[in-house]
């Protein structure tokens, strides 16, 4: 089996590094019987794109909540910005919430209310900024994530599903966050939409530089902006760049990577930014631009840019 490169000799997603804004240690969730995670640990630093990917039900959205506060484990610790999650008091907890925002896999919007009005509620709940200053913020956060101002009037079952992203995208961020946590942040977009939308992730990340933990199953997302991956197996994590997890010698790794929805990245936005089809990918499987040729061939013969080309979602 090929060596996964460590940064430490933890066994599995710690690290000693001193930008570490989330720290997980032994972290423990089950439900009745069902155990989730065990002894799992996790370091996200500061300013990253962290990429979450396992199988359905291997517990990456349980992940994500335990570390928002909204599971409570079983065992092990949670510590984002030195404040233990699980221990936090509720002045502790309000101010942790203030630093960061979550995009939930459903998008979680509140259907009753407008999308404006949606990203005023936890400007609302947090902040004691006057009325007129709270449209301005919603104003600012709806063109930010790339919506027209007259989305900000509309209801989210009159938004596209490209357009509902956003407008969670925007509550998110609604505060100013400084970590942003995102579930399936292009699930069921077309392949477009979602380069579009990683595209704006990345943007947003070094704009605001933001730390962005993303819950994806996405192949291109994690090729186009991830630096580092966490794979969630076993109950625990395996995490490094996606060039490293190529060659590890783990079956569902291997599977995920090299099967036949996967790709094989060459280069990434740390290294990785070109990707070519695995040796089980036709190319029709990969043909998804309006182009009629597969979208990783250029005329050139080089390989297009994963950020702006996209694979069959999965
Ligand atoms: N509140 C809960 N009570 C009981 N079981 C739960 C609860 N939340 C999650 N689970 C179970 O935990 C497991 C992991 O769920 P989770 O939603 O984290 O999966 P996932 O990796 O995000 O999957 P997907 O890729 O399908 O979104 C599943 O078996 C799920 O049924
Ligand atoms: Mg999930």
């Amino acid at each position: 089996m090929a060596a996964v490169r460590k940064r430490t000799d933890r066994p599995n997603g710690a690290s000693d590094d001193a930008e570490v804004v989330i720290r997980v240690r032994g972290l423990r969730n089950q439900f009745g019987k069902q155990i989730i995670h065990d002894n799992l640990d996790l370091d996200v630093r500061r300013g990253e794109v962290i990429g979450i990917v396992g199988g359905s039900g291997s517990g990456k959205s349980v992940l994500l909540r335990t570390i928002v506060g909204l599971n409570q484990p079983a065992g092990g610790s949670i510590e984002v910005y030195g404040v233990n999650v699980t221990k936090a008091s509720e002045a502790e907890r309000r101010s942790l919430m203030r630093r960061w925002g979550v995009l939930f896999q459903d998008g979680a919007l509140f259907s009753s209310l407008t999308v404006g009005q949606n990203i005023q509620v936890p400007l609302k709940e947090y902040t004691d900024l006057p009325r007129a200053l709270i449209d301005e913020v919603t104003g600012v956060k709806v063109g930010v994530v790339g919506l027209p101002p007259f989305a900000c009037a509309k209801y989210p079952s009159e938004l596209s599903g490209g357009m509902r992203k956003r407008a969670g995208l925007a509550r998110a961020l609604a505060l100013d966050p400084d970590i942003v946590f995102l579930d399936e942040p292009t699930a069921g977009l077309d392949p477009i939409g979602a380069a579009a939308f990683d595209q704006l992730i990345a943007n947003l990340q070094k704009s605001l530089n933001l730390t962005v933990f993303m819950v994806t199953h996405d192949l291109d997302s994690l090729a186009a902006i991830c630096d580092r991956i966490a794979v969630l197996i076993d109950k625990r994590v395996i995490v490094d760049t996606m060039e490293n997890l190529l060659k590890v010698d783990v079956p569902w790794i291997r599977e995920y990577f090299h099967g036949p929805r996967g790709g094989r990245p060459t280069s990434s936005r740390t290294g990785i930014e070109i990707w070519r089809p695995g040796p089980a990918m036709s190319s029709s499987a990969l043909s998804c631009s309006a182009s009629s040729s597969p979208w990783w061939f250029s005329p050139s013969g080089s390989a297009a840019s994963a950020s702006t080309a996209r694979s069959t979602p999965i």
